[in-house]
């Protein structure tokens, strides 16, 4: 059985009338940047957050720049980010001339320790950024009391888990301003690339969006140096469309981790992902760890069962990141889990013959 990493025929294929009328509406709009489509979108997705205000931005990364820069997080300032996050987190932090302090995470779940932050506080540290990595809520609770105890701002990054929460409140909702991704194969992906914002804090939303569009209100008359970082209105019509199934999606998701977390018990050396308690997990990934990594994807590759590793090298030790003076050896955690990690077969449409093929190849192995 040939099993990809990831296929969008199950959600896609269904969609293909509504999203060529999405097309076909803007297309006949003449209308194709920030426009009714793209307010639509934010009222939309607002709702579906459970926040006040959402920013359609460019992309995710743009969404935390953009976050840091209107919190007015700059040089000088420490901004305390998981070690083994995806980059975008970090250069998020590094392009708005602040210095990234990372943090270790809890290798049970890999989201950030809130036992370990308090330990990297400085004198120099204004906001947390917690990743609710492969789609499982961060401890929010513990790390909202620690933000507001020390006075610092919270920016989630949320590109990974749209839908997940911690003790009833959804992720991207905590936050002071918080980001997250529409990129294709995120939980809710655009066409292309894309992104958003999202607050309670009205004044700060508007911050955002004088922002995204180069630093103006008025057309010609620029307040702030700003960014040119809009979502598109084909992207914000194209994610109208998809943004109802994003439920179904995610607890079709959900059933397909239930069945991987079945079929793969008791394997020897196998690491499954562990959910915090008040925490719930959307699954952008199924990410398992075995220190027989190299040699468990070859098999599942040569079975044509489809893996990635998310992410093989932790940023501390990206060439990028030569200047901070990192070395092997500085996280042991995030060195751990990026020699350990890998991402098993998830989207929503895979049904448990899929999972227990999966599962076969690797009891074999
Ligand atoms: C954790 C995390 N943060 C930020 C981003 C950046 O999103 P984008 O690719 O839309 O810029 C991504 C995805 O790529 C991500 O996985």
């Amino acid at each position: 059985m040939n099993i990809p990493f990831l296929s969008f025929e199950p959600q896609h294929a269904p969609l293909r009338d509504a999203m060529t009328a999405a097309f076909s509406r803007v297309y006949d709009s003449y209308w194709y940047v920030l426009g009714e489509e793209v307010k639509q979108f934010e009222r939309e997705y607002a709702a579906f957050n459970q926040v006040a205000h959402t920013v359609g931005v460019a992309n995710g990364l743009d969404a935390l720049v953009l976050a840091l820069r209107v919190l007015g997080v700059g040089p000088g300032d420490e901004v305390i980010v998981p070690s083994n996050t995806y980059i975008a987190t970090w250069l998020a932090v590094t392009q708005v001339g602040a210095t990234p302090v990372p943090v270790e995470p809890d290798p049970a779940t890999s989201n950030l320790d809130p036992a370990r932050i308090a330990a990297a506080l400085t004198p120099r540290t204004r906001a947390i950024m917690p990743v609710h990595l492969y789609g499982q809520a961060c401890r929010m609770t513990e790390i909202m009391a620690l933000a507001t105890q020390h006075n610092l701002y919270v920016v989630e990054d949320n590109a990974q888990s749209q839908g997940a929460a911690f003790a009833g409140g959804l992720t991207g909702s905590f936050g002071h301003l918080n980001g997250t991704s529409f990129y294709p194969g995120k939980n809710l992906g655009a066409l292309g690339d894309a992104g958003a914002v999202t607050t309670n804090d009205a004044a700060l939303a508007h911050k955002v969006q004088v922002l995204r569009n180069y630093g103006s209100q008025q057309k010609y008359y620029n307040e702030v140096v700003g960014y040119n970082s809009r979502l598109d209105e084909l992207q914000g019509a194209l994610l109208r469309v998809k943004l109802p199934h994003l439920p179904e999606w995610t607890r079709q998701r959900q059933q397909v981790a239930a069945w991987y977390d079945q079929h793969l018990a008791g394997i020897p050396n196998l690491h499954l992902p562990a959910v915090a308690e008040g925490a719930t997990h959307v699954y952008h990934l199924y990410v398992v760890h075995t220190p027989q990594r190299a040699a468990l994807q070859q098999h599942l590759t040569a079975q044509g069962i489809g893996s990635l590793i998310h992410y093989p090298v932790p940023p501390h030790l990206q060439q990028a990141y030569q200047a901070l003076g990192f070395a092997p050896g500085s996280f042991p955690i995030a060195e751990e889990l990026a020699n350990t990690c890998l991402s098993l077969p998830m989207w929503p449409g895979m049904t448990e013959a899929h999972v227990a093929a999966v599962a076969d190849v690797i009891r074999a192995f």
